[in-house]
Parts: structure tokens; C-alpha cells; sequence
């Protein structure tokens, strides 16, 4: 869910509709906003669907000095006009935005609001509730109530909250524990969202909310406290990024966009990484803690755990030191028996992914150290590890990653060369990563230059198929899981990614007439394996796409990637698979920017 607030300007609305508009890749079931003009009058205006809903829906007297917003991604209850955020209590004094899970809302509701009649399934809702018991029953001042409901709030839960009381229409009163939320800085007003990148056509000026803090925002001050009244200092920080970074120009969709984009941000993180010799130029002091390490563990979820499938190989050649990979919600609560000298890379695009965050915390914990590999820069999972790298990839909006998961692959190849060549690993000495990588950004060119190919594949073989399958082996197969998940997330074919020769184990029995089958051929010493796995589905009655690199191409090949390092070989052919997933959607008339179901930054567990 994202979430907006404002205090100080007349522009509160425009300002809450555009945050929303910003915030939309972390959910789109429906979206509200309440304001108030500070003198009596106030608004609330909910909608189901996207935000463009809810913008139809304001008429214009809906003004006001402040507001909350908030777009949401279901977790209790269905998406309904009822669920929609803010909630309000029954005497409609006080209303709430909130961002991530309430674990013991339930107990909460027995035991203090028995009676009370509720409007809406959501935990969010008791909380509002729960505060305006307190201050209209107890006569609690609203902070010490607020603060008395956050001393209530089990600690497994999650949240980022920003609550208005129509007694005190200025101020916002704000806590987060786990979810992202953060204050921006104007001249005479202020705002709080979950991300910068809401708030950056008004201010590049910024400050972190950390875990059990209270803050108070007023149009000219902001008041951090923690949750036993200590008055905190906080510096502020700059965001440089240009806001018209994230707009899709020409584009219909930021998906094409992005793929599009793919070369320029290869060519970057050369320029950023390495130097003129093509050494790679990585913090001296993390080269010097994952040499005292015996094995990496990489984290990460969805496609930045696909990344990490890609990622292992390259330290395992490049580094010689064991590397395994796991997903990040099956790590924080099945750990495998750890070696002595653990060293954590953690995966994630947006820095935020909650399932990938709960295991840094306990890795903290145990003292650990960890690098993030993220895009974005001061995001939760970056601040808390010890090591940060940037994926220099410019905000990615499309729901289905596809820039941040090449640079994430390529940032990891300038990491694993980094650390070989640190520990004088004769692999890393011989890889010449940045002659290898102006050859990806060639090549990805020459492939994205190709979509009419591409367009017509898709039309095709994928238009109608009910499933399809991805086969491939080592890190074809890691690039298939990737394939398989773009082609699912926004196209709905049902779709696996397959070791090429585990499918006559099993799964061969889906395979009817015209199964889309799609091979990935990239690695000398499997190719033909592949080739006799995808000759027993021909058999079988499937359609078959073939994907491999030219020097182990055959005529009849539908597309053919230019040759470079074996181990590079995922940054090209994933490239064809994104731009099928692509095809496929827009042929079917889809939404390929915002699937259903989905959210690009899922801040639950
Ligand atoms: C969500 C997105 C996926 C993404 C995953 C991990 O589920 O829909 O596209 O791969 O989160 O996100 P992260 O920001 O941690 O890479």
C-alpha cells in the first residue's frame, strides 16, 4: 500500500492525488483521501480500482490545508469502498491511513471495543477506533492516546500510520515500525509518504522516520520523539532525482520503456564501477569482510531472487567461495544450518520487500554482515545493512521488473570480479568484465531494435495457449524461472520455468498439440541436451521457440543472441522472454503496467 500526507497548503488535494499517482505500483485495489480545511469543513472520498477512479470522483469544492491518502493493496478484506483507506471512528473526529499488518487486531477488538459496530474487515479500522476510545472515553490527550495504541500493537505486526484528529486539523501524527514512511521538508508546509519519489515535485528535501519513533508534522515543524518521550534530532537529507525521471514520455507503457532502457543502464554501471584498467571500484573495507567470510548467502524474492539464481554462478567462478541462494520468506523461518562465517548479499529492487527485510533484521541480529543490492538509495534494506551498492537502473514503475533485473545481474558480476580479483582469483584476473559488458549493451540493443520479430512470436505461438513452459539448464534454466514468471505476472498464460531434463520426470504429461515450449540455449556444454529435451516434446505435439546464442545456433533458431562470456549470457536472454511477456499482454488487451493481484512493493509479510 502507499500512503501520502499533507499540512500547510491549499494544494493538499493535488498534492495528495499526484503522491497517489506516484505511489500506485505498491497497490491499486482502491484508494481515499481525507481533508480538512481547518476551519470546520472536511472531505473523505474513497474509491474501488485505480486512482483514476478516485480522481473522478472529487468534485471541486473537495479542498482543504491537509490530508491523508492512501492506495491499497488488500492483505483484510476484499477490495470495497467499506475497506478503502482512511478509516474514521464512529463520531468521524478522527481518521487513519495505514501501510502493513496489524497481527493482533483481533484481541485488540475483543478486548477494548466490544459493541463497537464497525464499518469495514480491516485491522486498520480498529485502530482508529481503538484511539478514539481513549481520547474521547479516558480523556487521553490524542498523542498519548496514539502513542498508548502503538504500546498495544503486538510486535510481529507492521505498519506505517498517519492519523488526523479534526480537533487538531494541522498536524499529523505519524508512527511506522517495519514499513517504509518518510517526512518531506517544504517552505510553510510538509508532507509523509511511504516513498521520496511521491514527493519530489514539491521538495528534494527529506527526513527518516526510524522504528518506534513518534513524529508530529505541522505545516512549520516536525516533532520526532520516541516512544518513551525523549525528543530526537534528525538531519535532513537531499534526493536529487528529477521527478520526470519516472514518466513513460512516448511510451504506452513503462514496461517498454524500461526494456528499452536496459543498454543505457549496462553502459552506467560500467562508467560507475569500474575504473580505466577495468577493475572493478568497490568499497576496500566490504572486499575486506567477505575475504574473512567462508560462504555468501544471497536473499531476495520474486525476480530479485531469480537474479540471485544468475549471481551465485558468477561467485562461485569468479570468487571461488560457496555460494547458495535463497528466497527470502522461506529463509526468515526455515534457516538452513548456517557455516561459521556467513556473508549476506540481499536482492531487492526497491529496498523494501518486507519478506526480504525480516531476514536482515535477524541477521543484524546475529551479527552478521550484509550488503544490499538495491535501486533505491536511503530505502529500508539499505540503510540497514552494513554494505550498500546502487543498481543504477532510474526508478522502475512497471509492476514486472526488467531493468533492475539486468543491472541487479550486472551489478553482481562487478561484485563477484571485485572480490576475485581482491583474493587474486585467477578467473576474475583473466574476465574482461568491461569488454564483456559494452558487448551485452550491443546486444541488448540489436535485440530490443528487433520487436516486430518479436511481436509476431508472440502473436503467434502465445495468444491463445492456455500454458507454457521455459526449459533450459544451469543458467538457462535461472533465466527460464525468470521467463516463466514475466510472461505469468502479465500475460496470465500459466507458465513454468523447467530444468530441461527433469521435464520427461513429470510435467511432460502437460504437453498437448501446440504447447509453446521455449528453449533457452546459451551454455556449450548443455546446448545439446537441450536440443534432444526440446526434439521429445516436438514429438509431442509442442510448439517449440528456441532462444540460443550464435555460436550454437541453427538455422531454424526463432531468435539468436550475439555470442559474449557464458557467464553473461542471462543479461541477452532474458531480454526476447521480457519482450514476449510484453507481446502477449498488450495483444490480449491487458493492463501491461499493473497486473492484477500484484504491487511492485509488496511491505507485507
Ligand atoms: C513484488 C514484485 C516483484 C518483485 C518482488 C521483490 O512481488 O511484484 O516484481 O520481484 O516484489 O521486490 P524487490 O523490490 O525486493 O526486488
Amino acid at each position: 500500500c502507499g500512503i501520502v500526507g499533507v499540512t500547510g497548503t491549499n494544494q493538499s488535494v493535488s498534492i495528495l492525488i499526484e503522491g497517489l499517482e506516484r505511489l500506485e505500483y505498491r497497490g491499486y485495489d482502491s484508494a481515499g483521501i481525507y481533508v480538512n480545511d481547518e476551519s470546520g469543513t472536511d472531505y473523505l472520498v474513497k474509491r474501488v480500482g485505480r486512482i483514476a477512479n478516485l480522481k473522478a470522483a472529487l468534485t471541486p469544492e473537495v479542498q482543504g490545508l491537509a490530508g491523508i491518502g492512501h492506495t491499497r493493496w488488500a492483505t483484510h478484506g476484499v477490495p470495497s469502498e467499506e475497506n478503502a483507506h482512511p478509516h474514521f471512528s464512529n463520531d468521524e473526529r478522527f481518521y487513519l491511513v495505514h501501510n502493513g499488518v496489524i497481527e493482533n487486531f483481533k484481541q485488540l477488538k475483543a478486548e477494548y471495543l466490544a459493541g463497537v459496530e464497525f464499518k469495514s474487515e480491516t485491522d486498520t479500522e480498529v485502530i482508529v477506533q481503538l484511539i478514539d476510545r481513549f481520547v474521547v472515553e479516558y480523556h487521553m490527550e490524542t498523542k498519548a492516546a496514539f502513542l498508548k495504541v502503538l504500546h498495544l500493537i503486538s510486535d510481529d505486526s507492521s505498519y506505517a500510520f498517519v492519523l488526523m484528529d479534526r480537533e487538531t486539523p494541522d498536524t499529523l501524527y505519524v508512527a511506522k515500525n517495519k514499513s517504509p514512511l518518510l517526512v518531506g521538508i517544504g517552505e510553510g508546509f510538509n508532507l509523509v509518504s511511504s516513498d521520496a519519489m511521491a514527493m519530489l515535485k514539491r521538495t528534494h528535501t527529506f527526513m527518516e522516520i526510524q522504528d518506534q519513533e513518534i513524529v508530529i508534522v505541522k505545516p512549520q515543524e516536525v516533532l520526532i520523539t520516541d516512544f518513551d518521550g525523549n525528543e530526537k534530532k534528525r538531519d535532513t537529507f537531499r534526493v536529487d532525482m528529477d521527478a520526470s525521471a519516472a514518466d513513460k514520455g512516448t511510451y504506452p507503457f513503462y514496461m517498454l520503456k524500461e526494456v528499452d532502457e536496459q543498454p543505457a543502464v549496462m553502459r552506467k554501471i560500467v562508467q560507475t564501477y569500474l575504473d580505466e584498467s577495468g577493475s572493478p571500484v568497490i568499497d576496500q573495507k566490504m572486499l575486506e569482510t567477505i575475504k574473512q567470510s567462508d560462504r555468501i548467502y544471497i536473499i531476495g524474492a520474486g525476480t530479485s531472487y531469480h537474479a540471485g539464481l544468475v549471481g551465485a554462478k558468477m561467485f562461485e567462478k569468479l570468487t571461488g567461495i560457496p555460494t547458495e541462494v535463497h528466497i527470502s520468506s522461506e529463509f526468515a523461518y526455515d534457516q538452513p544450518i548456517m557455516s561459521e562465517k556467513p556473508f549476506f548479499i540481499f536482492l531487492t529492487q526497491s529496498g523494501e520487500t518486507a519478506d526480504s527485510r525480516e531476514v536482515l533484521v535477524n541477521v543484524k541480529k546475529q551479527g552478521w554482515p550484509s550488503l544490499t543490492i538495491t535501486n533505491v538509495p536511503k530505502s529500508t534494506l539499505s540503510r540497514e545493512a552494513n554494505f550498500t551498492m546502487l543498481l543504477y537502473a532510474g526508478p522502475e514503475i512497471a509492476v514486472a521488473s526488467t531493468k533492475a533485473y539486468t543491472a541487479q545481474v550486472a551489478v553482481e558480476a562487478v561484485l563477484a570480479k571485485g572480490i576475485g580479483e581482491y583474493l587474486q582469483h585467477q578467473e576474475a584476473l583473466d574476465f574482461d568484465l568491461k569488454q564483456q559488458l559494452s558487448l551485452v549493451a550491443v546486444g541488448m540493443q540489436a535485440i530490443v531494435d528487433s520487436k516486430e520479430k518479436l511481436e509476431s512470436v508472440a502473436s503467434r505461438y502465445l495468444a491463445t495457449p492456455r500454458n507454457a513452459f521455459y526449459i533450459g539448464r544451469g543458467t538457462d534454466w535461472s533465466v527460464a524461472l525468470e521467463a516463466a514468471l514475466k510472461l505469468k505476472e502479465i500475460s496470465y498464460v500459466q507458465a513454468e520455468g523447467f530444468a530441461s531434463g527433469e521435464l520427461k520426470h513429470g510435467t511432460i504429461a502437460l504437453i498437448e498439440s501446440q504447447t509453446p515450449v521455449i528453449g533457452i540455449i546459451t551454455q556449450d556444454r548443455t546446448a545439446g541436451l537441450t536440443r534432444s529435451n526440446l526434439q521429445e516434446v516436438i514429438s509431442r505435439g509442442a510448439s517449440v521457440i528456441t532462444i540460443a546464442t550464435k555460436h550454437l545456433s541453427q538455422t531454424d533458431d526463432t531468435i539468436v543472441l550475439p555470442d559474449v562470456d557464458p557467464l553473461l549470457t542471462p543479461l541477452l536472454s532474458v531480454v526476447p522472454a521480457q519482450l514476449l511477456a510484453y507481446y502477449t499482454s498488450l495483444g490480449k488487451g491487458l493492463d501491461v503496467d499493473k497486473p492484477r493481484n500484484l504491487a511492485k512493493s509488496v511491505t507485507v509479510q
